[in-house]
């Protein structure tokens, strides 16, 4: 006789949070950022592994003069600050007791090909706070998870009541932003019709102790600039890098 399962039910405690933020007003400029790629893939920018695994840019797409001859990468470096901002004015644990300063992001691209090689690794971005993927393209594909952005859970593999990996689906002209600390990496697309491409990003934070040492002097006006703006959730994003 089969053993009749009990009706229970299951209430997850815990999750790893991850965002999506619609970008219309980058999404518009699409021909124009992949006809630059173009020229760049044609002048032998994207060497194979030459900057990183596969074909990657260098990450310097963010510096003043790549953001002057492309004004489209200062809109997603601008976009991408606001929206870690807003993440991480809503912080939990004793971060919440400190102001914090976005000193530093980096960017860039991401090109994936149909071919047989591409299986990037497993990797995370630490020390990043936060990482981000703008999907500039996304190809059709003849599988349900090739190109999906593959997670592994942060906690060691020894809990077996719980999936231990998980994949994000990707919006074309949407950013996914993830804590830096998780182990990730983009599922290959071997049916791709056409380049999948992202402009990877990095934001790097200070916590402020007030306290505690600092790590440059800051004097009272800068500090409660910082305190206002670090726990202010409708803060638009400072010129410079944060
Ligand atoms: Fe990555």
């Amino acid at each position: 006789m089969p053993i009749k399962p009990l009706q229970m039910t299951q209430q997850e405690l815990f999750s790893t949070p991850i965002w999506r933020v619609a970008a219309p007003e980058i999404a518009r400029h699409k021909k124009t950022m992949l006809a630059d790629l173009e020229q760049k893939w044609a002048a032998g920018d994207f060497e194979k592994h030459g900057h990183g695994y596969g074909y990657q840019s260098k990450n310097e797409l963010f510096s003043p003069q790549g953001m002057t001859d492309q004004p489209y990468l200062k809109l997603i470096r601008d976009k991408f600050i606001a929206a870690c901002r807003q993440i991480l004015v809503a912080r939990h644990g004793i971060a919440k007791q400190m102001p914090f300063d976005i000193y530093a992001v980096q960017g860039w691209y991401l090109i994936q090909t149909a071919e047989e090689w591409v299986d990037g690794p497993w990797h995370n971005h630490h020390p990043a706070t936060l990482s981000g993927c703008y999907y500039l393209q996304i190809p059709r594909y003849k599988e349900a998870n090739e190109g999906l952005l593959m997670f592994q859970r942060s906690q060691p593999p020894t809990d077996i009541f719980v999936n231990h990996q998980s994949g994000v689906v990707p919006a074309e002209g949407q950013f996914v932003i993830f804590p830096s600390y998780l182990m990730h990496r983009p599922a290959p697309c071997p049916s791709a019709d056409k380049w999948r491409v992202t402009v990877a990003m990095d934001c790097f934070v200070h916590w402020h102790k007030r306290y505690s040492e600092p790590v440059r002097q800051v004097g009272p006006e800068e500090w409660d600039e910082a305190l206002k703006q670090s726990f202010n959730p409708g803060l638009a994003p400072k010129d410079g890098l944060g």
